[in-house]
């Protein structure tokens, strides 16, 4: 296993030089780069490798005599990122499970079921909304239609992008046999937090992912010339948007959540004119249902009562909904049991960060080991973990890997 040797030889894709954050967006030039790098590392490793009807990459290490339940264990993660995103969020997890392999091997271990690594498409759905868009279509939490019909910010459908990268629109959705040959999914990634951090220890194991979306917000009013206008007579769709700004802020202290918005378009865009639209989007998320509820609820009320106060509409969708998760205990416990006899202390976590574990955990038992990230930041170019802890989640991946696909 030499970790950084691989790390290393994905870095580079996708990587923008001034700011140093990935821009890996699916069905790009980047995506496909990063899917020649899974390839080809399955390859040298004689793994069987196959994309799926959804654009998953699977690379198989299959066993030679399986016994009745053949039902695999599968580990990895995510390629793609969200606008300068950090190295690790995704990444991390497919490296060390290549590296978990390689030390597997090393070790003698024949996998007594078959092993596979997968990457998910479009995890973070920077480009068409949808967040673990790979792992919904395998387990039909959206459908096909619903998926094609998406769009990204250029107006290019779904459809069309993929078809564009030589993948076949017309064949995605619910993959049945795939995912009952999936007997556990366990996703290694980066801790996005700093609890690892704090409690002094390298691994943590996830407990749950707290429940949350996205709504996209469109505000619409009249454009007008920043010099003349009338501040009486104005139609601005940017006051009703700050006004939601400033309440997510207020819903989500009020409610112990959390509230962001993190992407906006303003339309035309000239400095010296009142836009005529403002798209936004907001995501919410909190430890329980009701108070994101509450929390949503608060941010929409304060968009409409503003909007209506200056002449502007308000239209809002919900584009990515994701329930709360708690992980399937047993697998839990088998994994906690697992490092703890190799002397590894893994204290249990829960997360607001979305993961394609879990969405998968509705259908599969699912696990998450979560790699110490000592400043905690996340989905930003200074998102990092030191290369020690990187080299303990392969050992507490390759044990855990070990644990389940043995005798
Ligand atoms: C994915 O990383 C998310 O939590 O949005
Ligand atoms: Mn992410
Ligand atoms: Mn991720």
């Amino acid at each position: 296993m030499n970790f950084d040797e691989l790390w290393n030889s994905l870095l580079p894709i996708g990587r923008d030089d001034s700011t140093g954050g990935y821009r890996r967006f699916s069905w790009t030039a980047e995506d496909e780069q990063c899917r020649a790098w899974f390839t080809h590392s399955a390859a040298q490793r004689n793994l069987r490798t196959h994309c799926d009807r959804n654009s998953n990459l699977w690379a198989w290490w299959d066993s030679p005599e399986p016994p009745a339940d053949t039902a695999a264990v599968v580990t990895g993660s995510h390629l793609d990122s969200v606008p300068d995103g950090g190295a690790f969020d995704g990444p991390l997890g497919i490296v060390s499970a290549f590296a978990a392999i390689d030390l597997l091997r090393e070790r003698g271990f024949a996998p007594a079921r078959p092993v596979a690594v997968a990457a998910f498409c479009e995890e973070e759905g920077a480009r068409f909304g949808v967040a673990c868009l790979g792992s919904r279509l395998l387990t039909g939490a959206i459908t096909p239609d619903a998926a094609r019909a998406r769009r990204d910010v250029d107006g290019i459908s779904l459809a069309e992008a993929m078809a564009a990268a030589g993948h076949d629109p017309d064949g995605i959705g619910p993959d049945e046999d795939l995912l009952a040959s999936i007997g556990a999914y366990l996703e290694l990634h980066i801790e996005q937090g700093r609890a690892l951090a704090d409690l002094d220890c390298a691994i943590g194991i996830a407990e749950g992912i707290w429940p949350h979306g996205r709504w996209r917000l469109d505000f619409t009013g009249q454009a007008d010339h920043a010099g003349t206008a009338a501040l009486a007579g104005r139609h601005d769709p940017m006051l009703p948007y700050a006004a939601a700004v400033l309440a997510a802020r207020q819903a989500a202290a009020a409610n112990g959540t959390l509230a962001t918005f993190g992407k906006v378009i303003a339309e035309p865009g000239g400095a010296n004119a009142v836009c005529s639209t403002v798209t936004a989007w907001l995501d919410a998320r909190g430890p329980q249902e009701t108070a994101l509820r509450a929390t949503v609820g608060e941010v929409l009320a304060a968009a409409e009562q503003a909007a209506a106060r200056h002449g502007v509409t308000v239209a809002v969708r919900p584009e990515s909904i994701t329930p709360p998760v708690t992980f399937d205990l047993g697998l839990r416990e088998r994994v906690t049991a697992a490092l703890s006899a190799r002397g590894i202390t893994a204290p249990v976590l829960p997360t607001g960060a979305g993961h394609d574990a879990g969405v998968l955990s509705a259908w599969r038992p699912a696990a998450m080991l979560f790699v110490r990230n000592p400043s905690g930041v996340s989905h930003a170019p200074a998102e990092h973990a030191d290369a020690a802890d990187c080299v303990a989640g392969v050992e507490a991946l390759a044990v855990v890997l070990a644990e389940l696909a043995g005798q």
